[in-house]
Protein backbone atom coordinates (compact mmCIF):
# COMPACT_ATOMS: atom_id res chain seq x y z
CA UNK A 1 0.00 0.00 0.00
CA UNK A 2 1.40 3.38 -0.88
CA UNK A 3 0.86 5.74 1.86
CA UNK A 4 0.48 9.82 1.01
CA UNK A 5 -0.03 11.06 4.59
CA UNK A 6 3.43 12.14 6.56
CA UNK A 7 4.48 10.56 9.55
CA UNK A 8 4.11 13.06 12.64
CA UNK A 9 7.86 14.24 12.62
CA UNK A 10 7.67 14.92 8.96
CA UNK A 11 4.38 17.14 9.85
CA UNK A 12 6.23 18.61 13.15
CA UNK A 13 8.97 19.24 10.88
CA UNK A 14 6.63 21.29 8.30
CA UNK A 15 4.85 22.98 10.70
CA UNK A 16 8.21 24.30 12.33
CA UNK A 17 9.19 25.70 8.90
CA UNK A 18 6.20 27.08 7.87
CA UNK A 19 5.50 29.10 11.02
CA UNK A 20 9.80 30.30 10.26
CA UNK A 21 8.76 30.85 6.74
CA UNK A 22 5.97 32.72 7.55
CA UNK A 23 7.06 34.61 10.56
CA UNK A 24 10.72 35.24 9.45
CA UNK A 25 10.65 35.14 5.64
CA UNK A 26 7.31 36.33 3.92
CA UNK A 27 7.39 40.04 5.49
CA UNK A 28 10.79 41.08 4.06
CA UNK A 29 10.53 39.06 0.77
CA UNK A 30 9.42 42.21 -1.16
CA UNK A 31 12.06 44.39 0.41
CA UNK A 32 15.24 42.09 -0.49
CA UNK A 33 13.56 42.01 -3.86
CA UNK A 34 14.08 45.47 -4.29
CA UNK A 35 16.92 45.57 -2.58
CA UNK A 36 19.01 42.30 -2.74
CA UNK A 37 21.53 41.92 0.52
CA UNK A 38 22.38 39.20 2.32
CA UNK A 39 19.84 37.77 4.70
CA UNK A 40 22.25 36.59 7.32
CA UNK A 41 19.71 37.33 10.11
CA UNK A 42 17.88 34.89 9.04
CA UNK A 43 19.96 32.38 8.02
CA UNK A 44 21.28 32.71 11.46
CA UNK A 45 17.79 31.67 12.79
CA UNK A 46 16.98 29.52 10.03
CA UNK A 47 20.20 27.49 11.41
CA UNK A 48 19.02 27.67 15.28
CA UNK A 49 15.72 25.95 14.09
CA UNK A 50 17.11 23.45 12.60
CA UNK A 51 16.45 24.40 9.06
CA UNK A 52 19.41 24.06 7.42
CA UNK A 53 22.02 21.22 6.39
CA UNK A 54 18.00 19.21 5.77
CA UNK A 55 19.83 15.51 4.47
CA UNK A 56 23.68 15.99 5.83
CA UNK A 57 24.05 13.35 8.35
CA UNK A 58 24.20 14.69 12.06
CA UNK A 59 27.76 13.76 12.61
CA UNK A 60 28.77 16.34 9.91
CA UNK A 61 26.54 18.79 11.54
CA UNK A 62 23.75 18.11 9.41
CA UNK A 63 19.75 17.14 10.51
CA UNK A 64 19.75 14.00 8.62
CA UNK A 65 16.10 13.76 7.88
CA UNK A 66 16.05 12.38 4.38
CA UNK A 67 15.16 13.27 1.14
CA UNK A 68 10.99 13.48 1.50
CA UNK A 69 11.13 15.07 4.66
CA UNK A 70 13.51 17.85 3.01
CA UNK A 71 11.17 18.19 0.16
CA UNK A 72 8.74 19.01 2.40
CA UNK A 73 10.55 21.34 4.38
CA UNK A 74 11.81 23.21 1.26
CA UNK A 75 8.45 23.94 -0.06
CA UNK A 76 7.28 25.53 3.23
CA UNK A 77 10.53 28.03 2.74
CA UNK A 78 10.38 28.59 -0.74
CA UNK A 79 6.30 29.45 -0.90
CA UNK A 80 7.55 32.30 1.13
CA UNK A 81 10.60 33.30 -0.67
CA UNK A 82 12.58 31.63 -2.98
CA UNK A 83 15.62 34.19 -2.85
CA UNK A 84 16.58 33.88 1.09
CA UNK A 85 15.05 30.34 0.95
CA UNK A 86 17.83 29.36 -1.60
CA UNK A 87 20.15 30.65 0.06
CA UNK A 88 19.04 29.27 3.45
CA UNK A 89 19.03 25.56 1.19
CA UNK A 90 22.21 26.61 -0.64
CA UNK A 91 24.33 23.68 1.36
CA UNK A 92 22.38 20.93 -0.10
CA UNK A 93 24.26 21.01 -3.31
CA UNK A 94 27.24 22.55 -2.29
CA UNK A 95 28.15 20.48 0.50
CA UNK A 96 26.92 17.07 -2.14
CA UNK A 97 30.02 16.76 -3.60
CA UNK A 98 32.05 16.45 -0.26
CA UNK A 99 28.94 14.14 0.82
CA UNK A 100 29.47 12.03 -2.00
CA UNK A 101 33.21 11.91 -2.74
CA UNK A 102 35.02 13.00 0.61
CA UNK A 103 36.67 10.72 3.13
CA UNK A 104 35.46 10.16 6.69
CA UNK A 105 37.89 12.88 7.44
CA UNK A 106 37.49 15.36 4.84
CA UNK A 107 33.92 14.93 5.80
CA UNK A 108 34.28 15.82 9.34
CA UNK A 109 36.97 18.75 8.78
CA UNK A 110 35.16 20.63 5.96
CA UNK A 111 31.31 19.77 6.98
CA UNK A 112 31.13 19.66 10.79
CA UNK A 113 32.52 23.09 11.38
CA UNK A 114 30.90 25.20 8.40
CA UNK A 115 27.54 23.59 9.59
CA UNK A 116 27.96 23.95 13.40
CA UNK A 117 28.59 27.88 12.51
CA UNK A 118 26.14 27.74 10.39
CA UNK A 119 27.82 29.07 7.66
CA UNK A 120 27.32 28.25 3.63
CA UNK A 121 29.36 27.29 0.76
CA UNK A 122 29.51 27.19 -2.93
CA UNK A 123 28.95 24.76 -5.84
CA UNK A 124 31.81 25.93 -8.45
CA UNK A 125 31.16 24.42 -11.82
CA UNK A 126 29.68 26.63 -14.26
CA UNK A 127 31.78 28.38 -16.58
CA UNK A 128 31.30 31.09 -19.59
CA UNK A 129 32.41 28.13 -22.09
CA UNK A 130 30.87 25.20 -19.58
CA UNK A 131 26.87 25.95 -18.81
CA UNK A 132 25.07 22.79 -19.90
CA UNK A 133 28.34 21.18 -21.26
CA UNK A 134 29.48 21.01 -17.80
CA UNK A 135 32.11 18.46 -18.70
CA UNK A 136 34.36 21.52 -20.85
CA UNK A 137 35.64 23.50 -17.96
CA UNK A 138 38.79 25.06 -18.80
CA UNK A 139 39.65 25.37 -14.57
CA UNK A 140 42.95 23.88 -14.80
CA UNK A 141 44.56 21.70 -11.80
CA UNK A 142 48.21 21.29 -12.20
CA UNK A 143 50.24 19.17 -9.91
CA UNK A 144 52.93 20.46 -8.12
CA UNK A 145 54.99 18.47 -5.41
CA UNK A 146 52.51 17.35 -2.95
CA UNK A 147 49.99 19.86 -3.89
CA UNK A 148 48.09 21.40 -6.86
CA UNK A 149 48.24 24.92 -8.85
CA UNK A 150 44.17 25.81 -9.91
CA UNK A 151 43.71 28.60 -12.23
CA UNK A 152 40.78 29.06 -13.80
CA UNK A 153 37.05 31.33 -13.67
CA UNK A 154 33.54 30.36 -12.92
CA UNK A 155 30.85 32.29 -13.69
CA UNK A 156 27.03 31.96 -12.30
CA UNK A 157 28.29 30.67 -9.18
CA UNK A 158 24.62 31.28 -5.79
CA UNK A 159 26.45 32.01 -2.62
CA UNK A 160 29.93 32.59 -4.50
CA UNK A 161 30.29 35.90 -2.68
CA UNK A 162 29.15 35.16 0.54
CA UNK A 163 30.26 31.32 0.49
CA UNK A 164 32.81 30.06 3.67
CA UNK A 165 33.81 26.81 1.52
CA UNK A 166 33.40 26.20 -2.33
CA UNK A 167 33.19 22.25 -4.16
CA UNK A 168 35.58 23.41 -7.26
CA UNK A 169 35.54 21.56 -10.14
CA UNK A 170 39.02 21.29 -12.37
CA UNK A 171 40.36 20.02 -15.09
CA UNK A 172 43.78 17.61 -14.64
CA UNK A 173 44.00 17.05 -18.84
CA UNK A 174 41.23 18.67 -21.27
CA UNK A 175 41.87 16.11 -23.71
CA UNK A 176 40.35 13.55 -21.20
CA UNK A 177 36.88 14.98 -21.06
CA UNK A 178 34.65 14.40 -18.11
CA UNK A 179 37.12 11.74 -16.92
CA UNK A 180 39.84 14.66 -16.65
CA UNK A 181 37.47 16.35 -13.98
CA UNK A 182 38.71 16.77 -10.66
CA UNK A 183 36.86 17.85 -7.44
CA UNK A 184 38.20 20.20 -4.84
CA UNK A 185 37.13 21.73 -1.57
CA UNK A 186 38.73 25.04 -1.26
CA UNK A 187 38.28 27.70 2.41
CA UNK A 188 37.43 31.03 1.42
CA UNK A 189 40.82 32.02 2.74
CA UNK A 190 42.85 30.19 0.62
CA UNK A 191 44.95 32.98 -1.35
CA UNK A 192 44.20 33.63 -4.97
CA UNK A 193 40.58 32.78 -4.30
CA UNK A 194 38.40 35.86 -4.64
CA UNK A 195 35.16 36.60 -5.85
CA UNK A 196 34.17 39.17 -8.91
CA UNK A 197 30.29 40.87 -10.31
CA UNK A 198 27.72 40.19 -8.87
CA UNK A 199 25.15 39.81 -11.39
CA UNK A 200 21.80 41.82 -11.33
CA UNK A 201 18.74 39.46 -12.18
CA UNK A 202 15.59 39.07 -13.49
CA UNK A 203 14.24 37.28 -10.74
CA UNK A 204 15.84 35.39 -7.32
CA UNK A 205 17.18 38.97 -6.57
CA UNK A 206 18.73 38.26 -3.26
CA UNK A 207 20.10 34.50 -4.06
CA UNK A 208 23.37 35.56 -4.54
CA UNK A 209 25.10 34.89 -8.15
CA UNK A 210 28.79 35.59 -8.76
CA UNK A 211 31.87 34.92 -10.25
CA UNK A 212 34.65 32.92 -8.16
CA UNK A 213 38.18 33.43 -9.81
CA UNK A 214 41.13 31.06 -9.04
CA UNK A 215 45.13 32.75 -9.47
CA UNK A 216 47.66 30.19 -8.66
CA UNK A 217 45.77 29.00 -5.84
CA UNK A 218 47.56 26.29 -4.12
CA UNK A 219 45.49 23.85 -2.45
CA UNK A 220 46.56 20.68 -0.50
CA UNK A 221 45.96 17.15 -2.04
CA UNK A 222 44.45 16.56 1.40
CA UNK A 223 41.78 19.07 0.06
CA UNK A 224 40.88 16.73 -3.46
CA UNK A 225 37.75 14.70 -3.66
CA UNK A 226 38.25 10.95 -4.60
CA UNK A 227 40.96 10.69 -6.90
CA UNK A 228 41.74 12.53 -10.06
CA UNK A 229 38.93 12.03 -13.07
CA UNK A 230 36.07 10.94 -10.51
CA UNK A 231 34.98 14.61 -10.07
CA UNK A 232 32.55 14.80 -12.65
CA UNK A 233 30.46 11.88 -11.09
CA UNK A 234 30.84 13.54 -7.97
CA UNK A 235 29.39 16.71 -9.48
CA UNK A 236 26.42 14.66 -11.39
CA UNK A 237 25.60 12.93 -8.32
CA UNK A 238 25.38 16.19 -5.94
CA UNK A 239 23.26 17.48 -9.01
CA UNK A 240 20.75 14.16 -8.44
CA UNK A 241 19.72 15.77 -4.75
CA UNK A 242 20.17 19.11 -6.32
CA UNK A 243 17.51 19.07 -8.66
CA UNK A 244 15.12 16.93 -6.26
CA UNK A 245 15.50 20.21 -4.23
CA UNK A 246 14.86 22.54 -7.44
CA UNK A 247 11.52 20.75 -7.64
CA UNK A 248 10.36 21.12 -4.04
CA UNK A 249 11.46 24.85 -4.36
CA UNK A 250 9.36 24.83 -7.27
CA UNK A 251 6.38 23.09 -5.70
CA UNK A 252 6.51 26.08 -2.61
CA UNK A 253 6.41 28.80 -5.55
CA UNK A 254 3.88 27.41 -7.28
CA UNK A 255 1.72 26.77 -4.17
CA UNK A 256 2.33 30.44 -2.94
CA UNK A 257 0.88 31.58 -6.76
CA UNK A 258 -2.07 29.20 -7.08
CA UNK A 259 -3.32 30.05 -3.06
CA UNK A 260 -2.72 33.65 -3.65
CA UNK A 261 -5.23 33.21 -7.28
CA UNK A 262 -7.64 31.34 -5.07
CA UNK A 263 -8.00 33.58 -2.63
CA UNK A 264 -8.28 36.20 -5.57
CA UNK A 265 -10.69 34.78 -7.24
CA UNK A 266 -13.25 33.88 -4.80
CA UNK A 267 -13.21 37.88 -3.14
CA UNK A 268 -13.08 39.75 -6.44
CA UNK A 269 -16.16 40.56 -7.43
CA UNK A 270 -16.87 41.65 -11.51
CA UNK A 271 -20.06 41.30 -13.08
CA UNK A 272 -21.74 40.77 -9.59
CA UNK A 273 -20.07 37.41 -9.30
CA UNK A 274 -16.46 36.35 -7.33
CA UNK A 275 -14.61 35.79 -10.59
CA UNK A 276 -13.35 32.26 -9.22
CA UNK A 277 -16.85 30.91 -10.49
CA UNK A 278 -17.27 32.21 -14.37
CA UNK A 279 -15.55 28.91 -15.63
CA UNK A 280 -12.80 30.79 -17.41
CA UNK A 281 -11.04 31.37 -14.14
CA UNK A 282 -12.47 28.44 -12.29
CA UNK A 283 -10.69 26.12 -15.13
CA UNK A 284 -7.36 27.69 -14.49
CA UNK A 285 -7.81 27.20 -11.09
CA UNK A 286 -8.89 23.27 -11.28
CA UNK A 287 -5.43 23.16 -13.38
CA UNK A 288 -3.28 24.64 -11.25
CA UNK A 289 -4.09 22.81 -8.36
CA UNK A 290 -3.62 19.77 -10.62
CA UNK A 291 -0.28 20.77 -11.54
CA UNK A 292 0.77 21.54 -7.83
CA UNK A 293 0.11 18.44 -6.65
CA UNK A 294 1.47 16.22 -9.53
CA UNK A 295 4.70 18.06 -9.45
CA UNK A 296 4.55 17.21 -5.35
CA UNK A 297 3.88 13.87 -5.74
CA UNK A 298 6.83 13.74 -8.35
CA UNK A 299 9.26 15.24 -6.53
CA UNK A 300 8.31 13.01 -3.05
CA UNK A 301 8.38 10.16 -5.47
CA UNK A 302 12.70 11.17 -6.48
CA UNK A 303 13.15 11.64 -2.66
CA UNK A 304 11.59 8.58 -1.56
CA UNK A 305 14.03 6.85 -3.91
CA UNK A 306 17.25 8.43 -2.52
CA UNK A 307 15.92 7.58 0.70
CA UNK A 308 16.22 4.05 -0.04
CA UNK A 309 19.84 4.85 -1.87
CA UNK A 310 18.35 3.29 -4.98
CA UNK A 311 19.69 5.31 -8.15
CA UNK A 312 16.75 8.20 -8.34
CA UNK A 313 18.95 10.35 -11.27
CA UNK A 314 15.85 10.22 -14.20
CA UNK A 315 13.51 10.66 -11.70
CA UNK A 316 15.35 13.84 -9.99
CA UNK A 317 15.22 14.98 -13.77
CA UNK A 318 11.60 14.34 -14.61
CA UNK A 319 11.02 15.86 -10.97
CA UNK A 320 13.06 18.87 -11.61
CA UNK A 321 11.64 19.93 -15.02
CA UNK A 322 7.98 19.12 -14.48
CA UNK A 323 8.02 20.68 -11.03
CA UNK A 324 9.86 24.25 -12.35
CA UNK A 325 7.74 23.98 -15.64
CA UNK A 326 4.56 23.75 -13.76
CA UNK A 327 6.18 27.23 -11.24
CA UNK A 328 6.93 28.63 -14.55
CA UNK A 329 3.23 28.01 -15.76
CA UNK A 330 1.30 28.81 -12.58
CA UNK A 331 2.67 31.73 -11.99
CA UNK A 332 1.86 32.91 -15.26
CA UNK A 333 -1.91 32.27 -14.94
CA UNK A 334 -1.32 33.81 -11.37
CA UNK A 335 -0.37 37.09 -12.95
CA UNK A 336 -3.47 36.45 -15.36
CA UNK A 337 -5.81 36.40 -12.54
CA UNK A 338 -5.03 39.23 -11.17
CA UNK A 339 -5.08 41.07 -14.09
CA UNK A 340 -3.65 44.58 -13.46
CA UNK A 341 -2.78 44.22 -9.93
CA UNK A 342 -1.05 41.47 -11.10
CA UNK A 343 1.11 43.16 -12.93
CA UNK A 344 1.82 45.65 -10.60
CA UNK A 345 5.41 45.57 -8.24
CA UNK A 346 2.82 46.43 -5.47
CA UNK A 347 1.81 43.01 -5.23
CA UNK A 348 4.53 40.00 -4.73
CA UNK A 349 2.27 38.19 -7.67
CA UNK A 350 4.75 39.61 -10.51
CA UNK A 351 8.23 38.53 -8.44
CA UNK A 352 6.86 34.92 -8.46
CA UNK A 353 6.91 34.94 -12.14
CA UNK A 354 9.78 36.19 -12.30
CA UNK A 355 11.09 34.17 -9.64
CA UNK A 356 10.23 30.96 -11.26
CA UNK A 357 11.99 31.82 -14.70
CA UNK A 358 14.87 30.80 -13.12
CA UNK A 359 14.00 27.51 -11.87
CA UNK A 360 13.50 26.37 -15.45
CA UNK A 361 17.23 27.32 -15.64
CA UNK A 362 19.44 26.86 -13.16
CA UNK A 363 20.92 22.91 -11.86
CA UNK A 364 20.85 21.90 -15.43
CA UNK A 365 18.15 24.06 -17.96
CA UNK A 366 14.90 21.89 -18.64
CA UNK A 367 16.43 20.81 -21.76
CA UNK A 368 19.20 18.67 -19.92
CA UNK A 369 17.18 17.43 -17.57
CA UNK A 370 14.70 16.13 -20.53
CA UNK A 371 18.20 14.61 -21.83
CA UNK A 372 18.95 12.87 -18.66
CA UNK A 373 15.71 11.70 -18.24
CA UNK A 374 15.18 10.68 -21.92
CA UNK A 375 18.74 8.69 -22.02
CA UNK A 376 17.92 6.91 -18.84
CA UNK A 377 14.78 5.73 -20.32
CA UNK A 378 16.56 4.48 -23.59
CA UNK A 379 18.92 2.93 -21.32
CA UNK A 380 16.80 1.22 -18.53
N1 LIG B 1 25.28 9.76 -11.37
C1 LIG B 1 26.41 9.02 -11.56
N2 LIG B 1 27.17 9.07 -12.69
C2 LIG B 1 26.75 9.90 -13.65
C3 LIG B 1 25.60 10.69 -13.53
C4 LIG B 1 24.85 10.60 -12.34
N3 LIG B 1 23.75 11.33 -12.16
N4 LIG B 1 25.46 11.41 -14.67
C5 LIG B 1 26.47 11.08 -15.47
N5 LIG B 1 27.26 10.17 -14.85
C6 LIG B 1 28.47 9.53 -15.39
C7 LIG B 1 28.15 8.75 -16.68
O1 LIG B 1 27.69 7.46 -16.41
C8 LIG B 1 29.51 8.76 -17.37
O2 LIG B 1 30.31 7.77 -16.79
P1 LIG B 1 31.12 6.71 -17.71
O3 LIG B 1 31.91 7.56 -18.67
O4 LIG B 1 31.96 5.97 -16.73
O5 LIG B 1 30.09 5.90 -18.40
C9 LIG B 1 30.12 10.11 -16.97
O6 LIG B 1 29.40 10.53 -15.79
C10 LIG B 1 29.96 11.16 -18.05
O7 LIG B 1 28.58 11.28 -18.32
P2 LIG B 1 28.03 11.73 -19.75
O8 LIG B 1 28.79 11.00 -20.81
O9 LIG B 1 26.55 11.60 -19.72
O10 LIG B 1 28.50 13.26 -19.77
P3 LIG B 1 28.14 14.45 -20.74
O11 LIG B 1 29.37 15.24 -20.99
O12 LIG B 1 27.41 13.92 -21.94
O13 LIG B 1 27.18 15.39 -19.86
C11 LIG B 1 25.13 16.16 -18.90
C12 LIG B 1 26.02 14.99 -19.30
C13 LIG B 1 23.93 15.52 -18.27
C14 LIG B 1 24.70 17.00 -20.08
C15 LIG B 1 25.87 17.06 -17.86
O14 LIG B 1 26.93 17.75 -18.47
C16 LIG B 1 24.95 18.04 -17.16
O15 LIG B 1 24.26 17.68 -16.22
N6 LIG B 1 24.94 19.33 -17.62
C17 LIG B 1 24.21 20.36 -16.92
C18 LIG B 1 25.09 20.99 -15.89
C19 LIG B 1 24.33 21.54 -14.72
O16 LIG B 1 23.34 20.99 -14.27
N7 LIG B 1 24.84 22.62 -14.19
C20 LIG B 1 24.26 23.19 -13.02
C21 LIG B 1 25.20 24.13 -12.40
S1 LIG B 1 24.95 24.32 -10.69
C22 LIG B 1 23.60 25.30 -10.49
O17 LIG B 1 22.91 25.68 -11.39
C23 LIG B 1 23.31 25.58 -9.07
C24 LIG B 1 22.65 26.84 -8.79
O18 LIG B 1 23.05 27.88 -9.20
C25 LIG B 1 21.51 26.85 -7.88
Amino acid sequence: MIDFNLSEDQRAFQKVARDFAQKEIAPVAMQFDKEPSFPGEIIKKAHAAGLMNLTCPPEYGGQGIGLVSAAVVTEELNAACVSISGMIGINTLACGPILVGGTEEQKRRFLLPLNQAGKTAAFCLTESGAGSDAGSVRTVAKMEGNHYVLNGQKCFISNATYAALYSVFATIDRSKGTKGITAFVLPREMSGLSTGKIEDKMGQRAFNTAEVILEDVIVPIENRLGEEGEGFKFAMKALDEGRVNIAACSVGLARAAFQASLDYAKTRVQFGKPVGTFQAINFMLADMAAAVDSARLLTWHAGSLADREVRYTREAAQAKFFASDVAMRVTTDAVQIFGGYGYMKEYPIERYMRDAKLMQIYEGTNQINRMVAGGALIRE
